[in-house]
C-alpha cells in the first residue's frame, strides 16, 4: 500500500540547505511510490500552543488555523519528515511552534490518539562545519518527538551552509547519501 508521508519545512528560505535536501528527498519518495504532502511553515498562519489542555479532555487542538489540516492528516500518516535550520543552537522558531502543537496528537496518558507510532526523519541545516555542534538540540528533538509518538529512524545533517548562502543543490556525495537514506527509510515500516 502507498505510504503516506508528510514533510514539514521549517526554513524560511527556499534556496537554503533544508529546502535543497527536501527537494531531493521528495523526488526520491515519489519515485518509491509514496504519497507526499509538503508544508512550508513560514508561509502559514498559526499560533503556538496555548497550554489549555483542551486536547487532553478530547481529541484535537482547540485552535483552528493553518495547522489544523496538518495535524489532522498526521493522524493517518505513516511517516513524518521535519526539516529545520539551526538558529542559536536550536531549531527555527517556526519549527519549535509546530512541535509544541503536536502535543495535541497524544492523550492524557501520553499515548498517540492515532494508536500507532509513526516513523520520523529529521533534517538539519547549519552553518557549523561539524554536525556535532547541533547534537544536544537534535537529541532534545528526538526525545520530544518520541513522547509525541514519532520514532526517529533517520537523521540528515547539511553542514557548512553559511547564513544567507544560497544553494542550487547539494554536493553530489551528499545527494547520493540522501537518496540511499530516503529509499531505506520509506521502505522501513515500523512494527508496533
Ligand atoms: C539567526 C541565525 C542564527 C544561526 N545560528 C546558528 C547556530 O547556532 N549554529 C550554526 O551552525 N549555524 C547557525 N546559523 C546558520 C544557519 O544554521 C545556516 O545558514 C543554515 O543553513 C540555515 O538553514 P537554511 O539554509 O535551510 O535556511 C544561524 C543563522 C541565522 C540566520
Amino acid at each position: 500500500m502507498k505510504q503516506k508521508i508528510i514533510m514539514i519545512n521549517g526554513s524560511p528560505r527556499m534556496n537554503g540547505g533544508t529546502s535543497a535536501a527536501f527537494r531531493i528527498l521528495r523526488q526520491e519518495l515519489l519515485k518509491e511510490g509514496a504519497a507526499v504532502t509538503e508544508y512550508r511553515l513560514n508561509t502559514m498562519n498559526f499560533r503556538g500552543c496555548q497550554g489549555c489542555m483542551g486536547c487532553k479532555r478530547r481529541e484535537g487542538c482547540v485552535l483552528y488555523d493553518d495547522l489544523t489540516e496538518v495535524l489532522q492528516s498526521l493522524k493517518s500518516a505513516d511517516g513524518l519528515i521535519i526539516g529545520s535550520p539551526i538558529y542559536m543552537f536550536a531549531v527555527s522558531g517556526q519549527m519549535s511552534l509546530f512541535i509544541n502543537r503536536l502535543y495535541s496528537l497524544i492523550n492524557r496518558y501520553y499515548q498517540p490518539y492515532a494508536g500507532k507510532v509513526r516513523k520520523l526523519m529529521t533534517v538539519y541545516s547549519m552553518g557549523s562545519p561539524s554536525a556535532g555542534y547541533a547534537e544536544a538540540e537534535e537529541q532534545r528533538i528526538q526525545a520530544a518527538m518520541k513522547m509525541l509518538g514519532f520514532r526517529e529512524t533517520e537523521r540528515i545533517e547539511v553542514t557548512g551552509v553559511m547564513p544567507g548562502q544560497t544553494l542550487e543543490g547539494l554536493p553530489e556525495y551528499l545527494e547520493r547519501s540522501l537518496i540511499r537514506k530516503a529509499d531505506r527509510w520509506v521502505r522501513d515500516a515500523i512494527a508496533e
